[in-house]
């Protein structure tokens, strides 16, 4: 790419190097549509204020138009600029001469970039919402399916208590609510509508930014003009968002790649995800979740990399800034290819029933629900039943049995407490139907749980519905193009 003209400022002599290294036109291709969004809404508002006569805003809305409809997904018209506010100008200049340069009017590109950061980040956030719509769906699902399978979960990772492959999966579905809040939340303050406030402190010119809020489907517009250029808190909001949900796949990621090695022996890959070894014949790897787990990495350095960004520049605009978006642009990519591709991996694991209860059988994990039937039935104190049962783990454990093996007479002989109903509790079954408190892993309490991520995907779709989207904004201005 050798840029070596600026056109739309009329052939400013710069160095050809220094244009090439200042310049954002490759990344700003992304936010091409954006851009003509924010240019058409804008042209309308000076027609209608009396800024820009009735034909001059029909021909550079035509051209704007057909921009938009025709040469979106092709860019190499996109004459060698600065950036894309300046290579879009330099088109319009092409094809109207001067009158090109009415567009431009009460508008600066350090309030045009700010729309369309927040334009992208809007649209990011509305296709990530759906994302986690469909994949709390999938969670749900696989909740139901694994209902009543039965596996150890893990504290430290040592064996801890006995739960449900419902509860598991729910678990991660709980995470996956939050990133609702989250992204909802990046999308609220991406909400505001920057352009108007010009370079920096407004304009003497009779505009009405109210009007182009209303085009482009803001609830606000924003307080004040030496703020909004140099604010890309949204940007940090949608990109932090983006790392967290990382972090949600990652850990789910994590769990499945334990849990079908051999080790473990929980969850068995179906051939269909399970990538080989060029020189092992018999690996059968979870590189899909390896690979959900480590694009991760990249979005939280994106995080740390924006907030380096912004932390240190004075307040109003600093060409700093145009180091931003690929932070977010390869957040929503993150996110958009994670999701559908977690999706996947989730219908193509199954949970090994019998590996699963013997690895509760064997571990002494009903200890816990042998001290609270001891409680439950004889008002033992805790901290008594406790030292109870862990006397029974010992002899247990000494004799090589699970604690279902050891006798009523040896549990007698430790404390009479510990009888043949208190010690029922020792069956790995029905430990986990027994966990009915709130949030419990107790089958009943899971179909809740499962219903809550239910009612989270609907409210997912409902929030990316409310979202007004960049093709629907897009057709409404181009839409308004009068007819020949
Ligand atoms: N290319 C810039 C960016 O992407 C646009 C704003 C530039 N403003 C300026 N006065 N040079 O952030």
């Amino acid at each position: 790419l050798v840029i070596a003209k600026t056109k739309a400022t009329g052939g400013t002599a710069l160095l050809p190097e220094l244009l090439a290294y200042t310049s954002s036109l490759a990344a700003d291709r992304t936010l091409l549509r954006e851009d003509l969004a924010g240019s058409l809404a804008h042209l309308t508002m000076l027609e209608t204020v009396g800024l820009v006569p009735k034909e001059d805003a029909h021909a550079i809305r035509l051209e704007l138009s057909t921009l938009a409809e025709e040469h979106a997904r092709d860019l190499a018209w996109l004459p060698d600029e600065e950036d894309v506010h300046m290579a879009i100008e330099a088109r319009l200049t092409e094809k109207l001469g001067e009158r090109a340069g009415l567009l431009h009017t009460a508008r600066s590109r350090n309030d045009q970039i700010a729309l369309d950061l927040r334009l992208f980040v809007r649209e990011g956030g509305r296709l990530a919402l759906t994302e986690i719509a469909a994949t709390l769906e999938a969670i749900s699902a696989r909740a139901k399916t694994d209902r009543d399978v039965l596996l150890p979960a893990y504290t430290h990772r040592q064996r801890a208590m006995p739960i449900t492959g419902g509860f598991f999966w729910a678990a991660f579905g709980a995470a996956l609510m939050r990133d609702v809040d989250a992204f909802a939340f990046a999308v609220s303050q991406a909400d505001v509508l920057p352009l108007g406030v010009g370079a920096i402190a407004g304009t003497s010119l009779p505009i009405d930014r109210e009007n182009v809020r209303a085009l482009l489907g803001f609830s606000k517009i924003s307080l004040n003009g030496l703020d909004t250029v140099g604010d890309r808190d949204f940007e940090l909001d949608f990109t932090f968002a983006a790392a967290r949900l990382m972090t949600h796949v990652g850990r789910i990621a994590t769990d499945v790649v334990d849990f079908s090695s051999s080790e473990f022996g929980f969850l068995k890959l179906s051939d269909a995800i399970a990538c080989g070894s060029s020189m092992m014949p018999q690996k059968k790897n979870p590189d899909l979740f390896e690979l959900l787990r480590g694009k991760g990495a990249r979005i939280t350095g994106n995080l740390l990399g924006l907030l380096a960004l912004v932390g240190k520049l004075p307040s109003g605009y600093g060409r700093d800034l145009q180091e931003d978006r690929a932070s977010i642009f390869d957040a929503r990519d993150a996110v958009l290819g994670a999701l559908p591709m977690l999706r996947v991996g989730l219908a193509n694991v199954t949970f090994d029933r019998a590996r699963c209860l013997a690895a509760i059988d064997n571990d002494y994990m009903q200890a816990t629900d042998i001290a609270e039937a001891m409680v439950l039935r004889h008002k033992t104190p805790f901290r008594t039943a406790y030292r109870a049962v862990g006397a029974l783990v010992k002899t247990a454990q000494e004799m090589s049995v699970p604690l279902s093996k050891v006798t009523a007479a040896q549990a007698a002989a430790i404390d009479a407490r510990l009888d043949e109903e208190v010690l029922a509790a020792a069956d790995p079954r029905s430990s986990a139907s027994r966990k009915t408190s709130a949030g419990g892993t107790a089958p009943a309490r899971v179909d809740e749980q499962v219903a809550e991520l239910e009612l989270a995907a609907i409210r997912a779709r409902a929030l990316a519905e409310k979202i007004p989207s960049l093709d629907r904004i897009l057709a409404s201005l181009v839409a308004q193009k009068p007819q020949k």
